[in-house]
């Protein structure tokens, strides 16, 4: 079991630590945060797993996606200790046909987004609300793609569902 303590990345440092159980990508982690630590910090930061990146930190882009429970959240706007004893699933984690439908439509550029891209896509898969390629461009629409991959990123999950590209 491993314990991580950081808390030089935030100006204000002071506060009671708090030790808290994740369970990242099926691995349990414990860690020590101050009460103000976004899961996307505890995450990068203190568990050095990057891929999970930060856009805005302010829950406009989706940049920060993971699965939480099979849900998809946003990591910024979510306090690492809320997520006491949850099962988090971060890029690192995901094994998914999507990713090859990603490279097969050449659905990334610079490849930001990417990692929240494909997490909110397996989460909204695993949601199976969307059943048109609309609804599903909507269901993805807090996922913000500055490279213009958008078409592509549709395209790739239409692809993993089965259905009609227009
Ligand atoms: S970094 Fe979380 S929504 Fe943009
Ligand atoms: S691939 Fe560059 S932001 Fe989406």
């Amino acid at each position: 079991m491993h314990t991580e303590t950081l808390t030089q990345t935030y100006p204000v440092t002071t506060g009671t630590l708090r030790e808290i159980t994740l369970r990242i990508n099926g691995e349990e982690r414990r860690l020590s945060v101050l009460p103000y630590v976004s899961l996307l910090d505890a995450l990068r930061e203190y568990l050095d797993l990057t891929g999970t990146k930060k856009g805005c930190d302010h829950g406009q882009c989706g940049a920060c996606t993971v699965l939480c429970d099979g849900k998809r959240i946003i990591s910024c706007l979510t306090l690492a200790v809320m997520k006491e004893g949850a099962e988090i699933t971060t890029i690192e984690g995901i094994d998914h046909p999507i990713q090859q439908a990603f490279i097969d439509h050449d659905a990334f550029q610079c490849g930001y987004c990417t990692p929240g891209q494909i997490c909110s896509a397996v989460g909204m898969l695993q949601e199976g609300k969307a059943k048109s390629r609309d609804e599903v461009k909507d269901q993805m629409s807090g996922n913000l793609c500055r490279c213009g991959a958008n078409q592509q990123i549709i395209d790739a999950i239409m692809d993993v569902k089965g259905g009609e590209n227009e």
